[in-house]
């Protein structure tokens, strides 16, 4: 059997190529950085039997038009949201993604987000750089609000979520969440309380946001909820940029409907220094980054890898989105290697 043509749209860590390529013959976007162009990616496509795209790769019906031997997209992300899984079942083509490798990762630095922000621990640094310390100790100087006995809402309790709430457990908080499905035994391993949105919104001194990006996710946060979080609340995007309304948020921080706001994922990516939420001084901006632990990066590598050959081989991959696409075309016609 010839083996099968794969595409990858970056230089992805190892052991991930090396998984591919035992089995495969690759073809790699030679660039750790820049996404291949629209009409490059449409190209590289065309005779290929497996993709291994990045989030910031769009996957739909034009790139499935191009690849017509196409069986499997594998995303190096656990977000899927950049591609049209519903036209990729209707094409017998399966998608598989990154779950639970980089739960751990998301987790820590969601809990770094929430005391940068309510500590102010960016602006101090900018502070200092910019010759802004002058005086010596005092009292007021860069306070910022405790977490101990303060509510903090989880909105989304996956992975991620649950990964959030044992982690903030330490602090000695209230923990509120809200997700589709009741988490029965989570709430009572770590004492959690579901509450619907605008509960956790108008009682929670932190907001957390912890969905994927979906039709019925799409600005969740908008002007009207946003207006029903307390003055003093801060609210924290580690998941998509576009749950969140940017505008409205902008306007909630220029207005002071909340006290300030941690975003690593934008509606707009990579956020133009120009944008309008770089010019306060109560937001914390990093560059799509929660996941970024070298461990995480590897771990995701090797899944995405894992993910596409095990389709390849007719076999269970260990990730996959659209359990659908089993009937539509069964992994024994998929098998090719
Ligand atoms: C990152 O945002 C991911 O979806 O993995």
């Amino acid at each position: 059997m010839a083996r099968p043509k794969v595409y990858v749209t970056r230089i992805i860590p190892e052991p991930g190529l090396s998984i591919l390529k035992e089995c495969c013959d690759v073809e790699v976007h030679p660039s750790k950085e820049l996404p291949p162009s629209r009409q490059e990616l449409l190209e590289k496509v065309r005779d290929k039997d497996g993709l291994l795209c990045l989030l910031t790769d769009k996957i739909d019906r034009e790139v499935f038009d191009a690849a017509p031997n196409l069986k499997v997209v594998s995303t190096y992300s656990v977000g899927f949201d950049h591609i049209d899984v519903a036209e990729a079942t209707r094409r017998g083509i399966y998608v598989t993604h990154t779950p639970g490798v980089l739960t751990d990762a998301v987790a820590e630095f969601t809990v770094g987000l929430i005391l940068a922000v309510t500590r102010r621990i960016v602006e101090a640094d900018k502070l200092i750089r910019s010759g802004g310390w002058d005086k010596p100790w005092h009292p007021y100087f860069l306070t910022g609000p405790e977490l101990k006995g303060k509510t903090i809402g989880l909105i989304g309790l996956g992975r991620i979520g649950v990964a959030v709430a044992k982690r903030l457990s330490s602090f000695d908080v209230r923990i509120l969440y809200y997700d589709i499905e009741r988490r029965w035994d989570v709430e009572t391993v770590l004492n959690i309380q579901y509450a619907d949105i605008d509960t956790i919104l108008r009682e929670s001194d932190i907001v957390s946001l912890h969905v994927p990006l979906t039709k019925d996710t799409y600005h969740l946060i908008n002007e009207e909820r946003l207006r029903k979080m307390k003055k003093t609340a801060y609210l924290i995007n580690t998941a998509r940029g576009a749950v969140v309304d940017t505008e409205a948020l902008v306007k909630a921080l220029k207005e002071g409907w909340i006290a300030g706001a941690a975003l690593d994922v934008f509606e707009q990516e990579p956020l133009p220094p120009s944008h309008p939420l770089t010019r306060f001084e109560n937001v914390v901006l990093t560059p799509h980054i929660a996941s970024a632990t070298i461990e995480a990066r590897q771990r995701m590598a090797e899944l995405a890898a894992k993910n596409l050959v095990a389709v390849l081989k007719g076999e269970m991959p260990p990730a996959l989105v659209n359990k659908e696409v089993l009937s539509v075309r069964p992994l024994e016609k998929v098998k090719m290697i």
